[in-house]
C-alpha cells in the first residue's frame, strides 16, 4: 500500500491523501472507520455497479454503515445538468443530509459528476473518490477538477471541488475493456513524456507486459503518476498557469476528437497530439529528433497512430484547433518538449505558424 499527499496551497491550505494498492473490502473499513457516524451513498454507472458496486456495498452493510447505492448509465452522454438533477432528487429523497458522504465509484464520468453533486449539494458535503478505470485512477481523481458537460462542450459546468481521499484498487482495472486500458495508458505516456524520464524508460521496457491491464508493475506506474499529479496541482491547483503542463497532446487531441465527433476515444486522440506536438517541437528547434522518435515508438508499440487522420483538411484542422478553450487573444496556447521528462508551457502559436507546421502532413 502506498499513500501520496496531495497538498494545495492557497487561502488556506487543504490537503488530501491519496492511497495505492488497497482492496475495495479494506476501502470499506478504512471509510467506516474514518465517517463512521456519516450515512454513505455510493454513486456509480451501472456497468461498475454490476461489476463492483453491489459487492463494494456489502462490505459496507456487513460491518454495520449506514449505505446506499445509486447508479446511473454508463457514458459520457450521462454527465449532464439534467443526470446531475436527478441524482441530487435521489439523493434529497434518501434521506441525505449536511452530514452524509459521497462515494464515486468508478470512471472519470461518475467521478466527475458524483463529485460536482457533493460541491453544490447542501453547499458542499464531502466526497471519496474510488476510481475503477486506469485513467480515473492517474488523472480525473486526481485534482479536485469536477463537473459537467454543455452541448456547446465538454467540462464546460463546473468547480474546483478536492475529495477528503482517494481510494486506489489496481486490481479492478482487470475488467477493462481494450479500449479504455489504453485511454488510460495514453495519459500514463504523457506523464513520462513531460515530467519523468524514467518513467518513460520503464513504459519503453516494459511495453510487452503493459498490454495487459493486469501486469504487477501498473501499480508503481499508478503510484508514479499520482505522484506527478499531486506534484503539478499542489503548486497550481485552478491552472493559472504550471498546471497547463499536463495539456500536452491536448491541444491537437481535442481538435481530434472534435473533429471525429468523440467517436475517437480521448487517449487515442491525445496519443495523436503527443506524436504531432512532439513533432512540432523538433520543427521549432527545441527537441531532439531520436527523442521524438522514441515518443513515437513508444505510441505506436500500443497501437495508437502517430500521424494526423487525413480525413480531415488543413482548414478543418485550423477550425477545430481555435474551438478549444485553451486559444487566447495572442495565439494558441501549445505544452511543448525540450525533452523527454522536460516541457515547456505557453508556447503560442498563431494561426500562420500552426498552417506552417500542418504543411508537413500533407493535408486536403
Ligand atoms: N476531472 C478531471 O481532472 C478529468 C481529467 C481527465 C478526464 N476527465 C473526464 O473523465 C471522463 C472519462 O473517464 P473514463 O475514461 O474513466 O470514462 P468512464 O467513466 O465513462 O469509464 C469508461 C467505461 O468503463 C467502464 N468501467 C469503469 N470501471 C470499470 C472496470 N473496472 N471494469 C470494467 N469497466 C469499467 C464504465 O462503466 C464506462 O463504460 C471524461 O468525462 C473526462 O472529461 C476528467
Ligand atoms: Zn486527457
Amino acid at each position: 500500500m502506498k499513500k501520496i499527499k496531495v497538498r494545495i496551497s492557497g487561502n488556506f491550505v487543504r490537503s488530501y491523501d491519496i492511497i495505492i494498492g488497497i482492496t475495495l473490502n479494506q476501502i470499506a473499513r478504512y471509510i467506516f472507520k474514518k465517517f463512521s457516524e456519516r450515512k454513505i451513498f455510493i454513486l456509480t454507472d451501472n456497468n461498475v455497479e454490476k461489476l463492483y458496486g453491489k459487492k463494494f456495498a456489502d462490505y459496507f452493510i456487513k460491518i454495520g454503515a449506514k449505505v446506499s447505492l445509486l447508479s446511473f448509465k454508463a457514458g459520457e452522454k450521462s454527465k449532464t445538468r439534467n443526470m446531475k438533477e436527478v441524482l441530487e432528487d435521489k439523493l434529497i429523497s434518501y434521506g441525505a443530509n449536511r452530514t452524509s458522504l459521497i462515494l464515486a465509484l468508478g470512471g472519470g464520468v461518475v467521478g466527475d459528476l458524483a463529485g460536482f453533486i457533493a460541491a453544490t449539494l447542501f453547499r458542499g458535503i464531502p466526497y471519496i473518490q474510488v476510481p475503477t478505470t486506469l485513467l480515473s485512477q492517474v488523472d480525473s481523481s486526481v485534482g479536485g477538477k469536477v463537473g459537467v458537460d454543455h452541448p456547446y462542450g465538454k467540462n464546460l459546468i463546473g468547480a474546483f471541488y478536492p475529495p477528503e481521499d482517494v481510494l486506489i484498487d489496481t486490481s479492478v482495472l482487470r475488467t477493462l475493456t481494450r479500449i479504455n486500458y489504453l485511454n488510460g495508458l495514453a495519459e500514463v505516456i504523457k506523464y513520462g513524456a513531460i515530467l519523468d524520464p524514467e518513467l518513460f524508460r520503464l513504459l519503453e521496457s516494459n511495453s510487452k507486459l503493459l498490454m495487459k491491464p493486469s501486469s504487477a508493475i501498473l501499480k508503481n506506474i499508478i503510484s508514479r503518476c499520482c505522484q506527478l499529479k499531486a506534484k503539478v496541482v499542489s503548486k497550481d491547483e485552478k491552472e493559472n498557469s504550471y498546471r497547463r503542463i499536463l495539456n500536452f497532446g491536448h491541444t491537437i487531441g481535442h481538435a481530434i476528437e472534435l473533429l471525429s465527433d468523440y467517436k475517437i476515444p480521448h487517449g487515442f486522440a491525445i496519443a495523436t497530439g503527443m506524436a504531432v506536438e512532439a513533432d512540432f517541437s523538433v520543427k521549432l528547434g527545441l527537441l531532439q529528433k531520436n527523442e521524438f522518435d522514441r515518443i513515437k515508438n513508444l505510441l505506436s508499440t500500443f497501437g495508437f497512430k502517430t500521424n494526423l487522420p487525413r480525413k480531415y483538411s488543413m482548414n478543418d484542422y485550423l477550425r477545430a484547433i481555435q474551438v478549444d478553450k485553451k486559444s487566447s487573444d495572442y495565439g494558441i496556447n501549445f505544452t511543448l518538449l525540450r525533452k523527454i521528462g522536460k516541457a515547456e508551457i505557453n508556447f503560442q502559436l498563431n494561426e500562420q505558424d500552426l498552417e506552417t507546421l500542418l504543411m508537413f502532413y500533407d493535408l486536403r
